[in-house]
């Protein structure tokens, strides 16, 4: 089951690069999703296959603001290299 996850993040995110790549506002959704699973009605209306539950979300929408490289804090995510 946690490849579900794996792979429906994976999506989500190539989605937000393609997004910021087009010029479109974009923006990882998780707490929407978390409390819509409280919500059968709304889970329902989402057309779901059987068995399947929202997992993650990317809203997208204009925005005025221009994307630009920053530099990222490399420390914010620990990482071990193997030898
Ligand atoms: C897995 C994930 C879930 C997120 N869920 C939400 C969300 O529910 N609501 C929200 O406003 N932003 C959400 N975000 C966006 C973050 O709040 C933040 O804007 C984004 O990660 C960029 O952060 P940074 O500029 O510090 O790198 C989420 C981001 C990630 C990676």
């Amino acid at each position: 089951m946690l490849f579900a996850y794996s792979n429906a993040v994976s999506i989500v995110e190539n989605m937000a690069l393609a997004a910021t790549d087009m010029g479109v506002g974009a923006c990882h959704i998780w707490g929407a999703v978390l409390a819509s699973l409280d919500d059968e009605d709304l889970v329902a209306s989402l057309g779901l296959p059987e068995g399947f539950i929202p997992l993650c979300g990317l809203s997208v929408g204009k925005t005025d603001e221009v994307y630009k490289l920053r530099d990222a804090d490399l420390s914010r995510i620990a990482t071990d290299y193997l030898d």
